[in-house]
């Protein structure tokens, strides 16, 4: 029997980033508990979805809706879209994100004296920009219809503590460049910390809350060894993340379990930042 307490049956939930490494598997976790899921994804190709989501992507209680979290009208479109074929989400999970990745050119990954003003914009643009638009427009909705709904923020451990360089720097031996772990994200997800809080205390009287779900580093194929040893050094648990240990935290956090709590942070970092 499936409990009532962590149940998000025939809730209306939008994942953003939903075809992302991990809102996909947020995009999952909700469907096979019965939500209907809306995947807010800036691609929004159907081939792609059915490559990420599999057989999911045909499901009537899924459905693909174009976004860039970036664009007030955009964003209004999406949420006018979901309005329109089932109701003003219940739940919102501002998943989409952008980091500065290894593979960038080496002056996006160089010396923080150098990171370029134009890079920092466009991260902070999508990561704390994005999410205010976002959680503006779906916020309003909720309040406008009477919706006891929940905003979940993703942020990350860099949000909360300062990148380890060291466990970086032999990336860029190869080109001679030491890769440095860019400030942009660090710097961007940190508002989302307060965002949360301000748009928590904000709407509590309405019914709304507003948590942030805390992340830290998953495992992927494109990392190499050492990287992943470094890395995992640093995690009290031993391992790095798998991109499904966030969905408890998620559906959590959308369920009647969580119902007091708002304007909090929920981590899931296998220890990092209990060092
Ligand atoms: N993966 C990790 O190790 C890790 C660690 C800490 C925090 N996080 C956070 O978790 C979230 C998901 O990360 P992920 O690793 O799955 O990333 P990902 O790159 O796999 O997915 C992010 C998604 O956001 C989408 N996106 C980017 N800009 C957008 C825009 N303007 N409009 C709409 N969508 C946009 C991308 O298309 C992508 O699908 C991010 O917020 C990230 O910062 C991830």
């Amino acid at each position: 029997m499936a409990d009532p307490l962590f149940s998000v049956a025939d809730k209306v939930v939008a994942v953003s980033g939903g075809l992302g490494q991990i809102g996909a598997e947020f995009v999952r976790a909700f469907h096979e508990r019965d939500a209907r899921v809306a995947v807010l994804s800036r691609d929004v190709d159907p081939e792609r979805a059915r490559s990420v989501l599999g057989d999911l992507a045909g499901s009537d209680r899924l459905a693909l809706v174009p976004v860039d979290v970036t664009e007030k009208e955009a964003v209004e479109a999406a949420l006018a879209s979901i309005e329109e074929l089932w109701d003003v989400p219940d739940a919102l999970i501002n998943n989409a994100g952008l980091d500065t990745q290894p593979s960038a050119p080496a002056q996006a990954s160089g010396p923080f004296e150098d990171f370029p003003e134009e890079l920092f914009r466009e991260v902070v643009d999508v990561d704390l920009v994005g999410t205010f638009l976002m959680t503006q427009a779906f916020g309003a909705a909720m309040r406008r219809v009477g919706k006891s709904g929940s905003i979940v923020n993703v942020g990350s451990i860099y949000g909360l503590v300062s990148p380890v360089q060291e466990i970086y720097a032999h990336l860029g031996a190869e080109t001679g460049v030491p890769f440095v772990k860019p400030v942009a994200a660090s710097a961007a997800k940190a508002g989302i910390y307060n965002l949360t809080r301000y748009c928590a205390t904000y709407w509590a009287q309405h019914g709304i809350r507003v948590n942030t779900l805390t992340p830290a580093g998953v495992a992927r194929d494109t990392q190499d060894a050492q990287f992943q040893a470094n890395y995992t050094a640093r995690i009290p648990i031993g391992r790095m993340a798998e991109a499904d240990e966030y969905n408890g935290a998620a559906i959590f956090l959308v369920a009647d379990a969580s119902r007091y709590m708002t304007g909090a942070n929920l981590v899931v970092d296998g220890g990092w930042t209990a060092w």
